[in-house]
C-alpha cells in the first residue's frame, strides 16, 4: 500500500497536499475538515503587513486620506493581529497537521518584531508572501529584489521556526533570486504566488476584477520552474503553486521535483472533500507503477533526471512551426 508521508521544510506531514493561503483557512471548522480529508498542513490567510503596522502606529495618523483609513479599517476589521494569533493557537489546540503562519509585507520594518508573536503562538512555520508591482520605470529590478534579501537577513535574525518565501512569477531570473533567500536561511520557497488581476467589461466600459481562481492549464509555468529549480538548487524545499486542480497534477507536481503541493481554487471550487479525492487518485497512481513512498518518485521527472532537459528548457516554438502552418 502506497504511504503518503513525506517532509517539508523539516516538518511531518501526513500527505503532500497543503491548503494553500488564502479564505479558505479562516476557520478552525474548516481547517479540521481539510485534516480529516487527508491535508498534510495548512497555510493560514496572509496577515498584511497593513494591519501590522496600524497597530503599531495609530489609525489617526492616516485621518488626512479617508481612502487609506477606509482600506486599513476594512483590513484591521477584517483581520488584526490578534485574531490571527488566536487562529493560530486554537487551530496548533485543534489540529495535529503543521499550521504554517503567512504574513505578506512590503517593507524590512516594523512588521518584523510580530514574526517572534507569530512563533510564540505556536505556529510551525512562516510563509512570507512578498510582491512588488514594479511601478517606477526608474527602479531596478535589482533594487526591488534587494528589499526580499533584506527581508530574509533580518527575519533570519528574530526567529527559529523554518521560513518559505512565496514568491510571484515574474523574475527575469527565479532561480538567482532563490539562491538568494536560500544563503539567508530560507529553508522553502513556494513557487507560484497567483495574484489578483485586472479585466476590462468593454461592454459597460469599466475595468473590473478578473477572475480569481487559476485554471488547470495554469499549471504548466509552474511545473517548468519546479522541475528546474529542484534539480538546480536541491538544498531548497520547493512548495508547487498555482494551478493544481487534481490529483494527476498533484502527480505531476512530484515527479517535477515539488516536496509539497498547495491548492487552492480546486478546494474553493469543489469542497474540502476534493483533498481526499486528490489524494486517492496519487494513491491510486503509485499502486499502479509500484511506488510505495513519495521519494520513490518525487524529482523523477525533473530537468536533471530526464534524458532530454530541452523539454524543460526550450521557449520558443522553433522546431513546431512546420507542423502547424
Ligand atoms: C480568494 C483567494 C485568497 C487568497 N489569499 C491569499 C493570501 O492571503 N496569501 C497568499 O499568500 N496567497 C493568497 N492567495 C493565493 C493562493 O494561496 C494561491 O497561491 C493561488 O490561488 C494559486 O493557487 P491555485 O491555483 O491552487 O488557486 C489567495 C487566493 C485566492 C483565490
Amino acid at each position: 500500500m502506497a504511504k503518503l508521508e513525506t517532509s517539508y521544510l523539516g516538518l511531518s506531514l501526513r500527505s503532500p497536499l497543503i491548503v494553500s493561503s488564502s479564505g479558505l483557512n479562516s476557520s478552525v471548522d474548516r481547517i479540521k475538515k481539510y485534516q480529516e480529508f487527508g491535508a498534510g498542513a495548512i497555510v493560514l490567510k496572509s496577515l498584511f503587513e497593513e494591519q501590522i503596522l496600524h497597530e503599531v502606529n495609530h489609525l489617526e495618523k492616516y485621518s488626512d486620506y479617508t481612502e487609506a483609513t477606509d482600506y486599513l479599517k476594512h483590513y484591521v476589521s477584517a483581520n488584526n493581529v490578534q485574531e490571527y494569533i488566536n487562529l493560530i493557537k486554537n487551530a496548533k489546540q485543534s489540529v495535529d497537521i503543521p499550521v504554517i503562519a503567512s504574513i505578506n509585507c512590503l517593507s524590512d520594518n516594523q512588521w518584523l518584531s510580530f514574526a517572534s508573536r507569530i512563533q510564540e503562538a505556536g505556529a510551525d512555520a512562516l510563509e512570507v508572501n512578498i510582491y512588488y508591482l514594479p511601478l517606477d520605470p526608474k527602479r531596478k529590478a535589482e533594487e526591488y529584489e534587494q528589499v526580499y534579501n533584506s527581508i530574509a537577513e533580518k527575519l533570519q535574525k528574530v526567529i527559529t521556526i523554518p521560513v518559505a518565501y512565496k514568491l510571484g512569477s515574474h523574475f527575469t531570473n527565479p532561480l538567482n533570486v532563490v539562491e538568494h533567500l536560500r544563503y539567508r536561511g530560507a529553508k522553502g520557497v513556494v513557487l507560484f504566488n497567483r495574484f489578483f488581476e485586472p479585466d476590462i467589461d468593454i461592454h459597460a466600459m469599466k475595468v473590473v476584477p478578473a477572475d480569481i481562481f487559476s485554471n488547470p492549464s495554469d499549471l504548466r509555468y509552474t511545473l517548468r520552474w519546479v522541475a528546474i529549480a529542484s534539480h538546480l538548487i536541491p538544498e531548497i524545499d520547493i512548495s508547487a503553486s498555482t494551478g493544481v486542480h487534481d490529483g494527476e497534477a498533484l502527480v505531476k507536481m512530484l515527479l517535477a521535483g515539488a516536496k509539497s503541493v498547495q491548492v487552492c481554487s480546486a478546494i474553493y471550487r469543489n469542497g474540502p472533500k476534493h483533498i481526499e479525492v486528490m489524494l486517492n487518485t496519487l494513491t491510486e497512481w503509485m499502486n499502479q507503477k509500484g511506488f510505495k513512498t513519495i521519494s520513490d518518485f518525487r524529482g523523477k521527472l525533473n530537468v536533471g533526471s530526464i534524458a532530454d532537459p530541452t523539454q524543460y528548457e526550450r521557449s520558443q516554438f522553433m522546431k513546431y512551426f512546420s507542423n502547424y502552418e
